[in-house]
């Protein structure tokens, strides 16, 4: 049976993704009708500036008080896409306070105070979904907290911002530099003007929070999650991961310790073999790899961004709310019941490459492997190449095995010690083997 009172839905945000929304909701009202068993309509659209023409949604319905919209008292679903901490998080605790259930893209908001916006909700008795917050399109948050929940998820591995990838996978098949990558993703809109929360882990690292949240039924906030850009990743990088028939990817990875007594989280650039899957994810593109003990492995692939795919996921949330609020019960909620803690990056285990500029001299070779192994870390194999320049220098490339990033670290900082390493020309991790 079709209720015929419609559904009221507020939109906090009318940009990119808010616009796409607006115009889904407008053009497949009767299909989404029809799924939720009520119409759902545009009942108000707040915005910043009032006075841009907004093809297909009523102007009566702009208002700047984004405050008043949320506590009309009327509103059955906020749905707040307009990002950032302030005002958004008082738009929803107070959209809740006033009857509404609320459909967030806003990972930074959730990265930083999932915990009390979940425990509002269900003070309030509401729902807040977020589907839209992790790789745009892909189904991964409802498939993490809901279809695994009976499996228990030991890993979470991807590719969670298209920026970085697109900037990577450009510097792979070009040979570009870092730079000159980041010039095209600007030039064709995929990195914004400031690109620092993409290039330097901050959006990914949002999402890694989040992601380890779910997987691991436990909290995790933003400021767990270790976190390295790619603004460091040079050619020289890229092309000793071909060489090692590798390429460099930026990864978020969620991982349950070996004894389930902690989890980690954690974003930086990495080597991975062109065997992986997440190898051939390619431009803009996110991928997300997912461990469970009885599922095995899952993979979710799709476009991580851009106003369309990202209001696909809204609106499958704005059915599933508007449905709950039919049933009078809201969707299950947030399980945080694990309350594992996240251990610091030191503790976590993997292996490395190392490209040095040493001395060519007798003895350089056993002094470096000598670091290694007072620290612990063993070496799986060693390239040298001497310098042609006639400077008496040679580059010297060092994978290892698996080893703690404490022991590591100590490994490095005991290496620029020695007079004859010139330098540290990088250090990156090697992944998905
Ligand atoms: N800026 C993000 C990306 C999309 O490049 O993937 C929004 O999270």
């Amino acid at each position: 049976m079709m209720r015929t009172r419609p559904l009221k839905v507020a939109l906090l945000g009318c940009g990119v993704v808010g616009s796409e929304v607006a115009r889904i909701m407008t053009t497949h009202a009767d299909d989404l009708a029809a799924r939720i068993g009520a119409p759902v309509e545009l009942a108000g659209v707040a915005v910043r500036r009032p006075s841009k023409v907004r093809e297909g949604i009523d102007p009566a319905l702009i208002t700047t008080d984004a405050t008043a919209l949320v506590k009309r008292g009327d509103i059955d679903v906020v749905i707040e896409v307009i990002g950032g901490i302030e005002p958004a998080r008082t738009l929803i605790t107070t959209a809740f306070e006033h009857g509404a259930s609320v459909v967030s893209a806003n990972k930074a908001l959730l990265a930083e105070d999932g915990a009390a916006l979940h425990a509002a909700a269900e003070q309030h008795g509401r729902d807040l979904y977020y589907e839209a917050a992790v790789a745009g399109a892909i189904p991964l948050v409802r498939p993490l907290r809901e279809s695994l929940a009976g499996d228990k998820v030991n890993r979470v591995l991807g590719i969670v911002n298209g920026t970085t990838n697109f900037i990577l996978d450009k510097m792979d098949t070009s040979g570009a530099g870092y730079s000159e990558a980041l010039d095209e993703a600007t030039a064709l809109g995929y990195a914004e003007a400031d690109p620092t929360a993409d290039v330097e882990g901050f959006d990914a690292a949002a999402k890694a929070a989040i992601l380890a949240g779910i997987a691991f039924h436990t909290r995790v906030r933003i400021g767990d999650v270790h976190r390295e850009g790619i603004t460091e990743v040079t050619a020289a990088d890229i092309a000793s991961a071909r060489r090692m028939g590798c390429t460099v990817k930026l990864l978020a990875i969620c991982e349950r310790a070996a004894d389930g007594q902690s989890v980690t989280a954690r974003v930086h650039p990495a080597m991975i073999p062109l065997s992986h899957p997440l190898a051939s994810v390619r431009e803009a593109y996110n991928a997300v790899f997912v461990e469970a003990e009885a599922a095995g492995q899952l993979m979710f692939y799709g476009p991580g961004a851009g106003g369309a795919p990202t209001a696909s996921a809204v609106l499958g949330d704005l059915v599933a709310v508007c449905r709950n609020k039919l049933n009078e019960a809201p969707g299950p909620g947030e399980s945080a019941y694990t309350r594992l803690p996240v251990s610091p990056m030191g503790d976590v285990v993997t292996r490395y490459h190392i490209s040095l500029d040493v001395a060519d001299k007798p003895g350089v070779l056993a002094q470096v492997a000598t670091v290694f192994a007072e620290q612990g870390v063993s070496i799986d194999t060693v390239r040298q190449k001497g310098r042609q320049d006639g400077g008496g220098e040679a580059s010297l490339v060092v994978v290892t095995h698996r080893a703690p990033d404490a022991a590591l670290s100590g490994t490095v900082e005991a290496l620029r010690k020695l007079d004859t390493v010139r330098g540290v020309a990088s250090i990156m991790r090697v992944e998905g083997e």
